[in-house]
């Protein structure tokens, strides 16, 4: 099957990322959100970072780029397209709405893939009438620059589906790591929490400073980023969520809030503009 155009729903930090890989590998986007202010938002963030591609001479021409991008409200953009990447908050209903809706529209060929971090594949396919060309397709924060894609098949998925899937994240330039099952976290998140999940103990028992555990991160285990950096970049209320996803499909919890408070209090990270650490502004990251 030949993919020439992609739909892309939820347009936030992921999905206008995603949208904009897929612009830059050539094919056609549909992107699909519920307001036009997350879409126009969207456009400004697609635009920005196209444009310091531009300036680093990685692309010639952002407007091309840019002008393959559509954005709207209503799925009917997603009705000719070949194959839709989900990006919606991590709540398992809102989810199997959306696959329910791009089951109705899309043609019959069309693979229907998720970016979740933690959910089951196999639940948000048992939503659709097609479940064996559902698939997660996992990408990293930025998508325009981390490479790794994680592939991951359901219980349904058929080989052609994740055949078709690793083929797409190469074309979109990316290395797919194609795992055997939906195991809880994959094969990313599982290591990330664990490691959050120890960098917290440490600062909530009195071991270390934030600061220690980040630069300790950054110059020993070589991180681009310290794990605490790491997890407000993220989003502290992702982080949250994947952290009790895994703990409910059988990771060993540890005894620690940090996260949890965060949260309550709305001090999301980079997106807020605070979380363990301070940004310039909501959605400006700069190195701490
Ligand atoms: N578009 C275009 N260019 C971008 C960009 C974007 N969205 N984001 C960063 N860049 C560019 C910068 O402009 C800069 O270019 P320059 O060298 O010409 O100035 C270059 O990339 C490097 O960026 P910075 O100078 O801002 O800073 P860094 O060198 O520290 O890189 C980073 C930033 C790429 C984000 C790096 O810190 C990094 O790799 N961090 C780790 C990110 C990570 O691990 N992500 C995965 C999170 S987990 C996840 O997403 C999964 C989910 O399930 C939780």
């Amino acid at each position: 099957m030949m993919i020439s155009k992609i739909a892309v729903v939820g347009a936030g930090t992921m999905g206008h990322g995603i949208a904009e890989v897929a612009a830059l590998s050539g094919f056609e986007v549909a992107l699909i959100d519920i307001s036009w202010d997350f879409l126009n938002k969207a456009k400004e963030r697609i635009s920005e970072s196209l444009n310091k591609l531009a300036e680093r001479k990685q692309i010639s021409d952002a407007k091309a780029v840019l002008d393959r991008i559509s954005f709207n409200t209503s799925y009917d953009i997603a009705k000719d397209a070949d194959f839709a990447i989900e990006a919606v908050p991590e709540k398992l209903e809102l989810k199997r709405t959306v696959f329910r809706t791009l089951d109705t529209v899309m043609p019959s060929h069309a693979v229907l893939a998720t970016n979740t971090s933690s959910i089951p594949i196999s639940d948000i396919a048992e939503a659709t009438n097609r479940k064996e060309k559902v698939i997660g397709m996992h990408f990293f924060n930025p998508p325009v620059i981390m490479k790794l894609v994680e592939v991951i098949p359901s219980k349904y998925t058929n080989r052609e589906t994740i055949d078709l899937t690793i083929d797409l994240a190469k074309k979109m330039n990316k290395i797919p790591v194609s795992l055997k099952y939906e195991i809880p976290g994959f094969v990313s998140n599982r290591i990330f929490i664990r490691l959050l999940q120890e960098a917290c103990r440490e600062v909530e028992s009195g071991e270390a400073k934030i600061e220690e555990v980040d630069s300790t991160a950054r110059n020993k285990l070589k991180l681009p980023m310290g794990l605490f950096e790491l997890a407000d970049y993220v989003g502290l209320d992702v982080v949250v969520d994947i952290w009790n996803v895994l703990v409910v499909r059988g990771t060993p919890d540890v005894n620690c809030l940090m996260f949890k408070t965060k949260v309550n209090e709305k001090n999301l990270g980079v997106k807020t503009g605070k979380g363990f650490y301070t940004y310039p502004a909501p959605g400006k990251y700069a190195k701490v």
